[in-house]
């Protein structure tokens, strides 16, 4: 279990922040499936959630069951960010999370991310008017710094702390790696040493071997999973199960197929039947996810080539009826030259 000051998380796995991926219908899909024991919302501008943009508004939104939940903010200026971390705290959030790792160079640029590793003095006066905006926990996402010759996640985590953070996440990865560089995870293990507010890991959590080596070697309090989600959205209760000392959930290619599919239809509602943009995030995430599927490249290439959501739903219910027959163990379409057209 994972406690972030008064708030106890039913496990001590999160769900990352990502634009353009978490939103509401892929949060929902995650926690259906369960294992997962906190969300958080893509990164939202905090002047335009103080302003009431219709967007941020909408990128805010989560369900009344949705519990725990964070919000997170970003931005450079403390008045904007304690005006927008108020309004998180109005909609109902239980945690605001302030982003100071995303590498974006328009993000960076203007607003914040991990920019902010650079700028230690601005990024203390963000957090401190934050904290004194909310009552509700407090959290900051980061990574170790910003290139492998400046790594300052150990100082700016302990700034948090100081001032009033109730937890941290760290992405093992520096801004300038980007999303390639050379593991790294002393900075994090030190980072964890020192502070007595929970230190979460982030960066590359895919299956129980990558927690189990995070976990043993940092000694940290909880993981936090991205990419990792869109490939395998079981990976929670997969580590969940290892957590518990239980087997493994067994996932079949019909319950695969269901939740591909089921995705798509839920997007479809989200983007009021407009199917291109449907089929669109339909894809961004169907690719992630046919890397976690057995001879799942011969799914993506013609699921991403398709042109239409009738062409892609052909293709992926063509992939399962074969992934079927492989798991029955009759025979192998793939291997026979029968694969996916
Ligand atoms: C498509 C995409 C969008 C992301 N958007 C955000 C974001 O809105 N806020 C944030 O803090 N990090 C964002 N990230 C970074 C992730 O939260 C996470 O730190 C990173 O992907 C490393 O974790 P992973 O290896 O488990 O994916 C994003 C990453 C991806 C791939």
């Amino acid at each position: 279990m994972l406690r972030i000051r008064d708030i106890d998380i039913e496990n001590n796995l999160i769900l990352a922040p990502m634009e353009g991926v978490t939103d509401l219908v892929f949060r929902r899909l995650v926690r259906q499936i369960g294992g997962c024991g906190l969300t958080y919302t893509e990164f939202i501008p905090a002047a335009g959630l103080a302003q009431n943009m219709e967007r941020c508004r909408e990128t805010a939104a989560f369900d009344a069951d949705e519990n725990p939940i964070a919000i997170q903010v970003y931005g450079r200026d403390p008045k904007w960010l304690a005006e927008g971390a108020k309004v998180a705290q109005d909609l109902g959030a239980t945690i605001v999370d302030l982003n100071m790792g995303c590498p974006s160079k328009k993000v960076c640029a203007h607003s914040g991310g991990s920019a902010l590793m650079k700028e230690p003095e601005l990024a203390r006066e963000l957090v401190r008017s934050i904290r004194a905006a909310v009552e509700i926990p407090f959290t900051v996402k980061m990574r170790t710094g910003w290139n492998p010759q400046n790594k300052n996640a150990l100082q700016i985590a302990r700034m948090c702390q100081e001032e009033g953070a109730e937890a941290v996440t760290i992405h093992w990865r520096t801004r300038e790696d980007l999303y390639g560089g050379e593991r790294e995870l002393d900075t994090i293990a030190a980072v964890k040493a020192d502070l007595s507010i929970p230190v979460i890991f982030n960066g590359d959590i895919i299956d129980v071997a990558s927690a189990r080596e995070a976990l043993a070697y940092t000694k940290c309090d909880g993981l936090m999973i991205g990419r990792g989600a869109m490939r395998n959205p079981w990976v929670f209760r997969e580590i969940e199960a290892w957590q518990k000392g239980l087997p493994a959930p067994v996932v079949d290619a019909a319950a695969k197929e269901a939740v591909l599919t089921g995705y798509f239809d839920a997007l479809l509602n989200k983007y009021g039947g407009r199917e291109q943009a449907a089929l669109g995030r339909w894809k961004k995430i169907g690719k992630y996810f046919t890397t976690g599927l057995p001879y799942g490249d011969r799914l993506r290439t013609v699921f991403l080539r398709s042109q239409t959501a009738q062409e892609a739903r052909d293709r992926v219910a063509e992939f399962f009826e074969q992934l079927r027959v492989y798991e029955s163990g009759e025979a192998n379409p793939f291997e026979d030259g029968v694969a996916a057209k």
